[in-house]
This record gives structure tokens, sequence and C-alpha cells, in this order.
């Protein structure tokens, strides 16, 4: 049997089209899986990476977080995979810095503490917008003490408890309000905070609500809605404590009607996607943005995940779109990912 070949798709300078070209075969280290990949998917993070070269650390660069593919290889000490498991990931190219660790190519590494066993119903063009959305969504929710997301910012320490299968809906008495429910990050935040019995309140386009109910939300407030803030605090349930926003827009204009909603709770928690305003923040906020890649999330890759996407607990949502297959698609799906999106992750298959 001939060896296979990997291809990636690479980014040679910043702000230039990826172009692919032959790579090196991954091996599995200890703990590490690779992967052949089968879909990946397009986040608003590897646009920068593109345009800019932020986070890039080698040139060429192979970057990309989200896998769903087969299992071709285990590493070492790697107990849950074996080859041939159908499989989706989060690949962490954003740490390491190392192309191997990229999606855009044919096989990744993936550690095995951020990979789910993927059953045989979903697809791997839909079960690959869950990952790195998976990963952020316990960063936002259940880091105990605050750490370092950037120089000078701290990332938001909500300590909240780790979504389970059976924790009964809204039984912790304690909303969560997510601002941008229909983003990826937005709808599986408030997946795994329903499924740890939080209340969650989304902020939302009309056409977006149905969206944001099926991933739970308690109740979906419009975006545009002129009394935004009175809106969202009326709707929060008697005898329930906001604990915070998740902010999944972080913009000026979000910021100022997420203070304005502290300011009426009397504090709380706001977790950012990008840094958190760095003035009229009052003492009792505590204010941060996530970094999502934490080892918190390996509980939730290895014992929730898989009976979550098995029992339609994790939905793969928001749904994909997929833009089209091969390597040299991703640099298109990236120019569509700038553009924009509503409701929906850009997805390549391979
Ligand atoms: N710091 C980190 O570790 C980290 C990790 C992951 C993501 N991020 C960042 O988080 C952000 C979200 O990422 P994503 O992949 O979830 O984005 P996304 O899915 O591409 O976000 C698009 C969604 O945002 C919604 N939206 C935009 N403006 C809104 C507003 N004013 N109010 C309500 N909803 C609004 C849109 O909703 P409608 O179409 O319904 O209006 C749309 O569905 C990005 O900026 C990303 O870079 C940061």
């Amino acid at each position: 049997m001939t060896n296979p070949k990997n291809q990636a798709a690479w980014l040679h300078k910043p702000d230039t089209p990826l172009e692919v070209g032959d790579a090196p075969m991954p091996t599995a280290g200890p703990g590490e899986i690779v992967v052949k990949n089968a879909a990946v998917a397009i986040n608003p993070l590897d646009t920068h990476m593109q345009d800019v070269g932020v986070f890039v650390q080698q040139w060429p660069a192979c970057f990309g977080c989200d896998v769903a593919g087969e299992v071709y290889e285990v590493g070492a000490d790697v107990e849950r995979f074996k080859k041939g498991d159908r499989v989706v990931g989060h690949c962490i190219n954003l740490t390491t810095g190392q192309a191997r660790d990229g999606a855009y190519q044919l096989y990744s590494v993936v550690l095995a503490s951020k990979a789910a066993i993927l059953p045989d119903s979903i697809s791997f063009k839909d079960s690959v917008v869950v990952p790195f959305a998976l990963e952020a969504a316990v960063c936002a929710l259940s880091l105990k003490e605050p750490g370092i997301a950037m120089p000078g910012v701290s990332t938001p320490a909500l300590g909240l408890p780790y979504p389970s299968l059976d924790a009964p809906a809204n039984s912790l008495n304690k909303t969560l309000i997510v601002y941008g429910g229909s983003s990826s990050v937005g709808s599986m935040v408030t997946q795994l905070g329903t499924a740890a019995g939080i209340t969650i309140i989304s902020i939302a386009s009309p056409k977006n609500f149905d969206l944001c109910k099926r991933c739970g939300a308690e109740q979906v407030i419009d975006r545009d809605d002129p009394n935004l803030v009175a809106s969202v605090l009326a709707s929060v349930p008697k005898g329930s404590s906001v604990v915070g926003i998740f902010d999944a827009v972080s913009s000026p204009d979000t910021y100022a009607h997420d203070l304005a909603i502290l300011e009426k709770v009397g504090g709380g928690h706001l977790a950012a996607v990008h840094p958190p305003p760095s003035e009229g923040v009052p003492s009792n906020v505590q204010a941060g943005m996530i970094f999502a890649v934490n080892d918190i999330a390996g509980k939730v890759f290895e014992e929730y995940a898989t009976p979550a996407l098995e029992k339609g607990k994790v939905l793969p949502l928001p749904p994909p779109k997929v833009v089209g297959k091969g390597l040299d698609k991703i640099d298109e799906a990236l120019k569509l990912c700038k553009a924009g999106v509503s409701a929906t992750k850009l997805v390549v298959e391979l």
C-alpha cells in the first residue's frame, strides 16, 4: 500500500490568497490523533489570521480550527479512539503555531482531549460546526479563575457548571444573557448553558428566533428592539438571578447595552469575545475576554460531546453552508466569512 500524501491550503504571507500545496504527513504523538479530514469549518478568527497574520508563528502557515473526519493514526496513551473512528476535533494551531495542528489540510493533528466520536447519524459536514464553538462555550461558561486572554486582558470566570445530560431545564435559577444568540459561539453557549440548568435569554434578529429557541433559549429579544435593555430585563424569570452576559458580538454598541443591563441588575459578568470596554465598567462588573483554547474543555469533549450528539442534546447548529469541495475552496469560504454570515457556519468538504 502506498503511503498517503498530505496537502494543505497554505498562507505564505498576510493578505494573500491561500495556496494549495504539498504538506508533511503528520504523525500522532502521545495524547494525539491524526484525522483524515472530510470537512473543515471556517471561523472569523481564520479571516484575521489570513488578513494580518495575527497568531501566525511560522510561515508558511496552515491554520483553521474545526475538523471532522476519520481517525487515521492514534498516538501513545490514547485509549478513546481507534483507526477508522468517525470524529470531530478542535485543532489548536492558534496556540502551538505549528502547521500540523491546523485544520486546512487533508490530515491534521488533534489532541485526543479536544476530539469526540461522532454518531453515525450525523454527517461530517453537519458536525464540523461543533468543536471550536464547543470549546469557546465551555471557556465562556465554566472557567472558575480568571486567566490571561491577552496581555492586560483577563478571561471571564463565570464558574458555571458543565453541561449534563440530565440537568432539568432552568434548574439553577440563574439567567445568562447571550448577545448574538444566532452566532456560532452564541448558539453553543446557549446549548451548553441550557444543558447546565441555566436560563438563557438571547438577543438576535427575528428571522433567527427559531434557531435560538432550538438551542434552548427561554426568551429571545429582537436585536433592534428600541427598548432593548428594558425588554431583556422584563424577560428575566422571577426568582432567577442574572449572572451576566455572554456577548458574541462585542462591539461598542453591544457593550453599551451590556453595561446598561448589568447596571440595572446590580453587576455581574461580562464575557466578551474581543477585548472588553476599557472605560466605564463599574466595579461590580467583571469584564473579560474568552480565550477558546483551555484544558477545561477536555471533560466536555471526553464525557459529554458524544452522548449529547447522540441524544440530540448538542445539535450541530447553526447549520452549515457548504461552500464547495476541495482545499482550493477554503480561500473562497474565507472571503464569504469576511463578508459576514447569519445563522450559519461556512464549511468546505474535502
Ligand atoms: N476570543 C475567542 O476566543 C473567540 C472564540 C470564538 C469566536 N470569537 C469571536 O466571536 C465572534 C463571533 O464568532 P462566531 O463564529 O460565533 O460568529 P458568526 O457566527 O459569524 O456571527 C454571525 C452572527 O452574529 C450575529 N450578530 C451580529 N451582530 C449582532 C448584533 N448586534 N446583535 C445580535 N446578533 C448579532 C448575526 O446575527 P443575525 O444575522 O441574527 O443578526 C449572525 O448570526 C467573532 O468576532 C469571533 O472572532 C472569539
